[in-house]
């Protein structure tokens, strides 16, 4: 904490210092500067750092960009520019992206800053991790403490907030959900293929419509032997059991938990439960988070925590014939789980875990924060008279618009908002997508760009 807190300072000094030479001390808009949103908290200029809480800026990264004469510097986000993103650009030309559902808010305050450090003598070398031995397996083997700590550390999770059976599951770690994802259709459709006695047999992949836009292009990589289908196709391919269906819950972008989707087509042991979401975090009413058991469930620290640019995901595998071909897609694309980012991602974990019940409840802020972001949203398309309405209900990381005149990309466009189109998720044309669970300065700029609809 210390370390890291010194860190920051020492670049918000040098960078701040270097721009208040060239700038001038003050921004033009500095009095917006400390201005609180609607919920967030008051931040002075100390706390927002060396970018004003407008852009990011790495001051690890000195370790290698010392050696190109570079330092860390201002990366802002849209609608702010200056060497210290003191600058707000023209809000009705300015570009500013809300497609990716990222969840950066939680550097904000939520989860406390820290600093994780690990040599380069760290694991150096491969560690075949994969499918992770459970803690009665590792608790008496010091080189797998590591390991050990992980595993108590999602059981414990899981059994506090409640969302997920662990008994009887392996453990299967990949480079996110993405990975995961891949592993498990990859899986299912080796098993399918060695049931038909057939190395041709084509695998339908299917997630009902609303689906998160990745999901076809996943499935379509793959061809030929995994295919991608509509509802009709994906009917057709459980009638000779070579379906897998992908079971959003709750899904991206509706929001909706399984049980108010769709009746599933899929057989329960060709169903893969994508469980990225399935957080109080994300989703506000607490009592329909229930311990379920599916036959694979998988988690991120991306949806969970916002760190998706370190890439842990798990799964809870319950059949050993399905663990191991995941394990072997794992082997054969990255041939294990990175020690370094074993090591960042369980100390993630710990965190939060360790925050459950305290003043500071990641479950609870977290909730707080992207309900207050939906109804302040809402508020603003009321105010266009039923133009645009959020068809989402409120408590996860996005919502999914309604343009009743028509397509929504004419609207966005016109206000250079890059949203995710309707399409894209499966979804009329005449919706669109708009991820906000970016940090608070941004999410004001996404405000500011409704309120020109
Ligand atoms: C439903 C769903 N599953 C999986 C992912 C990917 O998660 P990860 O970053 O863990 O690969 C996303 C990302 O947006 C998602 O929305």
């Amino acid at each position: 904490m210390k370390y890291a807190a010194a860190i920051a300072t020492l670049v918000a000094t040098a960078v701040a210092a270097a721009h208040a030479a060239k700038d001038g001390a003050k921004g033009p808009n500095r009095s917006r500067r400390l201005k609180k949103g609607k919920t967030g908290k008051a931040k002075s200029d100390k706390d927002r750092g060396p970018c004003n809480g407008r852009g990011t800026v790495f001051a690890e990264e000195s370790q290698v960009l010392d050696a190109y004469g570079f330092a860390p510097a201002c990366s802002c986000f849209g609608c702010y520019s200056g060497d210290y993103c003191q600058y707000e650009e023209d809000i009705a030309t300015c570009k500013l992206l809300v497609s990716d559902a990222e969840l950066p808010l939680t550097t904000e305050g939520i989860l406390e800053p820290r600093q994780i450090t690990f040599s380069n003598t760290y694991r150096v070398v491969y560690q075949s991790w994969r499918i992770i031995p459970t803690p009665a397996e590792t608790v008496n083997n010091n080189n797998n403490h590591i390991l050990y700590a992980m595993y108590e550390t999602l059981i414990k999770l899981h059994a506090a907030v409640g969302n997920a059976k662990t008994d009887g599951y392996q453990l299967v770690v990949g480079l996110g959900a993405h990975q995961l994802l891949q592993a498990a259709n990859f899986a299912h459709a080796k098993l399918i293929q060695d049931k038909k006695g057939d190395p041709s047999a084509v695998t339908t992949i299917y997630s009902e419509d609303g689906y998160w836009s990745k999901m076809p292009r996943m499935a379509k990589a793959f061809a030929p032997s995994q295919a991608w289908a509509d509802k009709g196709g994906a009917m057709a391919a459980e009638t000779d059991e070579s379906l897998v269906q992908l079971v959003v819950s709750p899904s991206n972008p509706l929001n909706l938990l399984a049980e108010d989707q769709d009746p599933l087509i899929a057989a329960k042991e060709r169903q893969v439960w994508d469980l990225v979401y399935y957080w109080p975090s994300c989703f506000t009413d607490k009592a329909r988070i229930t311990p379920i058991e599916k036959d694979i469930m998988i988690f991120s620290s991306s949806k969970l925590a916002g760190y998706a640019g370190h890439r842990f995901g798990w799964a809870w595998v319950k059949e050993d014939a399905v663990a191991t071909q995941m394990a072997e897609f794992i082997s054969v694309t990255t041939q294990a789980y990175p020690a370094a980012e074993m090591l960042y991602n369980t100390v993630i974990l710990e965190d939060i875990l360790a925050s459950i019940g305290t003043d500071n409840d990641f479950f609870v802020e977290v909730q707080k924060e992207l309900m207050s972001r939906c109804l302040e949203m809402e508020a603003v398309f009321e105010a266009t008279g039923g133009r645009f309405t959020n068809l989402t209900p409120c408590g996860n990381m996005y919502l999914q618009v309604e343009c009743s005149e028509g397509e929504c990309m004419q609207y966005f466009d016109a206000i250079n908002l890059v949203v995710t189109p309707g399409p894209d998720d499966g979804l009329p044309a005449n919706t669109a997508r708009i991820a906000f669970g970016y940090e608070r300065a941004w999410f004001d700029k996404i405000v500011q760009k409704l309120e020109l609809l």
